[in-house]
């Protein structure tokens, strides 16, 4: 490893933040030794209660189980917004820019009580009560925020579906977790390019009988095909509407939504979140990670069809009572300045994003960034993949100007908030590592016999306690819950992720080491690929693996056989891509493609994936043990027909 070049907290930030080093120790303590009366502290002060909890926590991690607050009572909205009318009814809560710099909308708190207000009556006008789910396949506009939120109004559960999965997926999303309406917009708009939402949903639909209304917002205003049994205009209907609203009080563990994400096996999963314990903790995430202070503007680059967009676009910073920046738009259009010149424009102060956006922009180029500046930027972060420590330093020396602390931040959509993150004004900076545990969460290194490691050392990170934010299941299949997170060693969450921890007890996370790939910041199971290649006709059999990719973190190399008297060609290359866009998304499609005439197998027909994760990443000077597959030529076979990259 090469010397880490630490960066010591900057004494001016260190004066004024909300977390110093002493605080950080001395919370932290308490947090992990009586977890409860730490947490029932933080939930008095960071959450209104319609009605208190007595009881602060109930788990068994052998079961997967936990329970926060549960007999308490809460809503969602009424944090987000009605807590905040009286002492900032006027001030921003969201700040929209369009993909067209020319379009900007400022959304009071007291604007987006009416807006929520009206959804929420609309939802409850076509019949959606209390636990029914709510599907929302938006672009990045308010209206994406006021459908998460009016679910939340009437305790429905909503299921963000991201606008950019197919309409296969769509419908897939859908059917599993039994949505009965389906809120979208004509079209989107990224980059300039428009993607047909309403379309896709109209695809989806015909293959989901249960859903009977669509509710479409005029976003670009392109004409799209219309059911008049199913479809209705957001405007025009909202406009109908009551602007008062009065919230659905629900308990503390009931489900506040659905988000799915890929694992190594099978189809998503519908992870499942609760309401309070996943506010509490997004919140107090919000508010301390982002050392947010009143009155500043918070920006978090994230699609809300994300776990990111989720707690810190809508409900971290609602319920701080931030101003939180949504921005539909992409990082390179109009051109490679467009981050900074919103952050000019809106006099961003912390800003958030993925290390795949800023290694594109450091390939197009220092000029982007100085030509601007930035001079209202406190503080950075980032999230989704590890970060290379030259993205970090480009990060921090150019775009921060050696002036803003960057917050390195590791968690996943199951943990529902930081898990692994620096306090900017807490800790020491070392470019490339998530740094510490946020309160209450305490990981742990497992060797490959399950048992901990003391000390510095690497091996598979896990969670040893329940933190409230915690999933709380795989909807419709609480089994699989346990089995994919909490069976391989019990009495611990297992992440997925391995990870180091040096002398002075900073993580560096390593990746996945599972069969999950992240690419540019997405999450992709090889599972999921697999089968969409396996689906063309010609193809007997596929297998996936990542490799090293400069800009996206990863890249998707898939290893295809083809079935014997079919011939490779440059059109059955485009169609398996097309076929993996059409199936899950254009996120989906494999960078490299190379033709396998077999797969290293052991002689129990096992594919060997470790030996083609090695071919994939040019790692041939040791490729392990051999011995045990079933024809060991086939490797040298892959070897020397690999592709060029
Ligand atoms: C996986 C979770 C967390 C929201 C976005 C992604 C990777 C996430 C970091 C980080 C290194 C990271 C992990 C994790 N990851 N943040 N700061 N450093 N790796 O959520 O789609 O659920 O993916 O993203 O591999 O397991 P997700």
């Amino acid at each position: 490893m090469s010397e880490v070049h630490t960066r010591p907290v900057p004494s001016e930030f260190a004066a004024n933040a909300l977390i110093g080093a002493e605080d950080y120790e001395r919370m932290y303590r308490q947090s992990v030794e009586n977890p409860e009366a730490f947490w029932a502290q933080q939930a008095k002060d960071f959450l209104h209660w319609d009605k208190p909890f007595t009881q602060v926590l109930e788990e068994d991690m052998h079961k997967g189980h936990a329970a926060w607050f549960a007999d308490g009572q809460l809503n969602v909205t009424v944090n987000c917004i009605d807590k905040h009318l009286a002492t900032r009814g006027d001030q921003t809560a969201i700040l929209w820019e369009g993909d067209d710099p020319a379009h900007s909308q400022a959304i009071s708190y007291r604007n987006l009580h009416e807006n929520v207000c009206r959804l929420a009556n609309l939802l409850k006008s076509r019949g959606v009560k209390k636990g029914d789910r709510v599907c929302i396949y938006m672009p990045m506009i308010p209206e994406a925020a006021y459908a998460m939120l009016a679910c939340a109004r009437i305790g429905a559960v909503h299921s963000v579906v991201f606008g950019g999965f197919s309409p296969i997926s769509l419908k897939d999303r859908i059917l599993d977790s039994d949505c009965r309406l389906v809120i979208t917009a004509d079209e989107a708009i990224r980059g300039g390019k428009h993607i047909a939402l309403k379309a896709n949903v109209d695809q989806a639909l015909s293959e989901c009988p249960n859903v009977h209304t669509a509710i479409v917002i005029k976003h670009t205003g392109t004409p799209v095909d219309w059911d008049s049994q199913r479809d209705i205009w957001y405007g025009e209907s909202v406009a109908q509407m009551d602007s008062e609203c009065p919230p659905e009080i629900v308990n503390a563990e009931d489900p506040l939504f659905i988000l799915y994400t890929s694992g190594s096996t099978g189809k998503p999963k519908g992870v499942l979140h609760s309401t309070a314990g996943y506010l509490l903790m997004t919140t107090m995430t919000f508010k301390y990670v982002f050392d947010y202070k009143e009155g500043e503007v918070f920006w978090c680059t994230a699609d809300v069809g994300w776990i990111t967009g989720h707690s810190y676009i809508v409900y971290g910073p609602l319920c701080a009572g931030a101003t939180s920046l949504m921005f539909e738009g992409v990082p390179t259009y109009p051109d490679a300045s467009r981050f900074w010149q919103v952050v000019d424009k809106h006099q961003v102060n912390i800003f958030y994003t993925a290390p795949t956006a800023i290694r594109a922009l450091i390939g197009a180029g220092d000029n982007y960034v100085t030509g601007t500046d930035r001079s209202s930027l406190r503080l950075l972060g980032t999230v989704g993949e590890p970060i290379n420590p030259e993205a970090w330093e480009w990060y921090y020396n150019v775009v921060g100007d050696k002036r803003c602390p960057i917050v390195d931040t590791w968690w996943q959509t199951e943990t529902g908030a930081h898990m692994i993150t620096p306090l900017p004004g807490a800790m020491a900076l070392k470019p490339g590592s998530a740094s510490k545990p946020f309160f209450g969460v305490q990981p742990a290194l497992l060797d490959e016999n399950g048992k901990e490691i003391e000390g510095a050392g690497e091996g598979s990170l896990v969670i040893k306690r329940s933190w409230p934010s915690m999933i709380r299941g795989v909807y419709g299949d609480r089994q699989r819950m346990i089995d994919t997170y909490f069976s391989m060693y019990p009495g611990y969450y297992v992440t997925g992720d391995g990870a180091r921890r040096d002398e002075s007890g900073y993580y560096w996370i390593t990746g996945r080491i599972d069969d999950v790939l992240n690419v540019s910041g997405h999450r992709l199971g090889t599972a999921e690929i697999e089968s969409a290649l396996v689906l063309h006709e010609d193809i007997a059999e596929a297998a996936v693996v990542g490799y090293p990719h400069d800009i996206k973190g990863q890249g998707i190399y898939a290893f295809a056989t083809l079935k014997s008297g079919h011939q490779p060609s440059d059109i059955l290359r485009q169609q398996l891509i097309d076929l993996c866009a059409k199936e899950i998304s254009p996120i989906a499609k494999p960078d490299i493609i190379q033709w396998a005439p077999g797969l290293p197998k052991t002689r129990s027909g096992k594919i060997m994936r470790r030996i083609l994760r090695k071919i994939a990443c040019n790692e041939l000077d040791n490729l392990g043990d051999t011995s045990t597959l079933a024809d060991p030529s086939v490797v040298d076979e892959l070897i020397d027909h690999r592709e060029n990259r």
